[in-house]
């Protein structure tokens, strides 16, 4: 078979400097090629959108056509899910006529990985041709007006694991994939959340359609209530353990990101409230509202391709 190679703009690998802690360089651009020729080598697909699936979300794959899995423990270089309602498979397929690649699983801090394992794979997208991100994962309600069950359309974030130095573009900043002081105010893409809204209206879901403020903490313990008080003092309207790693690597390297949360709990926000946030209710909440998240990501999937909204 004939080898794929992957093109880099830069010559020659980045120097990393001398010293650096493990952590911070666990993943050189070789890294990244050995693992994106192996499955360029591997598939015929080319996808053009990644769809993350969050907790007990894998079954948004299951809309795509003409399906090839892969599973993590076979991909050169991949971590391995660990976490419970993380499937830990790649599946290339198409939605309509776009080509798609789903995560049915994917990485935590809370896990043990660093964040340049939990990013991992958005390089690999990437590198294999990937524009589109959809992100989703399952949070805690904090604003007062959300209900469990709602969805939440990602306008912004607040990255508190980078405010203490755990942040995926620490270390030495490799230009093949972006800039040094990449910017954040736009990392939600504005069009792809109007089409959210609107894709989210026609299937009849305006209800319990939310846009909203995402803080990622990084678990694996739910918050406590002085903890859940000072995220809504800080303007968040729902916490979650994942996906600003991955926002931030792919808007780094240019990719245009829709991030959708499930509101599975509410946070207590009181300390006389009884009830007691648990993994169990966030599964159970997943699954009810998957059929519905599948509709809305195949047709956000068509529309968005249709509408060709440009990638930077
Ligand atoms: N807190 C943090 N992460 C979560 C929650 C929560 O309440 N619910 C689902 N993921």
């Amino acid at each position: 078979m004939e080898m794929l190679m992957v093109d880099c703009c830069v010559n020659g690998p980045v120097q990393f400097p001398e010293g650096l802690p493990d952590l911070l360089i666990c993943c050189s651009f070789e890294d990244y090629k050995l693992t994106t020729e192996w499955l360029l080598n591997q598939t015929s697909h080319r996808p053009k959108v990644t769809v993350i699936c969050g907790s007990g979300l894998g079954l948004l794959a299951d809309g795509a056509t003409n399906k090839q899995t892969f599973r993590y423990q076979d991909i050169p270089n991949f971590p391995v899910s660990t976490a419970p309602g993380h499937e830990g498979c790649l599946v290339f397929g198409l939605i309509e006529d776009t080509p798609c690649v789903f995560m049915q699983g994917h990485f935590h801090l809370y896990e043990g990985y660093s964040l340049c394992q939990v990013t991992f794979p958005i390089r690999i997208f990437k590198l294999m041709g990937v524009e589109y991100v959809l992100v989703t994962n399952a949070s805690g309600g904090i604003c007062p007006d959300f209900k469990v069950g709602d969805i939440m359309i990602i306008k912004d974030h607040i990255n508190l694991p980078g405010f203490a130095g755990q942040h995926p573009l620490c270390g030495p900043n490799d230009e093949r994939f972006g800039i040094r002081f990449p910017c954040m105010s736009d990392a939600y893409c504005k069009d792809l959340r109007r089409l959210a809204l609107d894709v989210g209206s026609e299937l009849g879901c305006s209800d319990f359609i939310r846009e909203g403020v995402y803080c990622m903490v990084s678990g694996p313990n739910f918050e406590t209530i002085a903890e859940a008080r000072m995220l809504l003092i800080l303007g968040c309207d729902s916490v979650g353990m994942s996906a600003v790693p991955e926002v931030t690597v792919a808007k780094h390297c240019g990719l245009r990101v829709l991030g959708l949360s499930l509101i599975t709990n509410m946070v207590s926000l009181d300390y006389s409230r009884e009830e007691k946030a648990n993994h169990e209710e966030v599964l159970q909440i997943s699954k009810m509202r998957a059929e519905v998240l599948q509709k809305l990501v195949s047709a956000l999937i068509s529309r968005c391709q249709q509408q060709n909204i440009n990638t930077n």
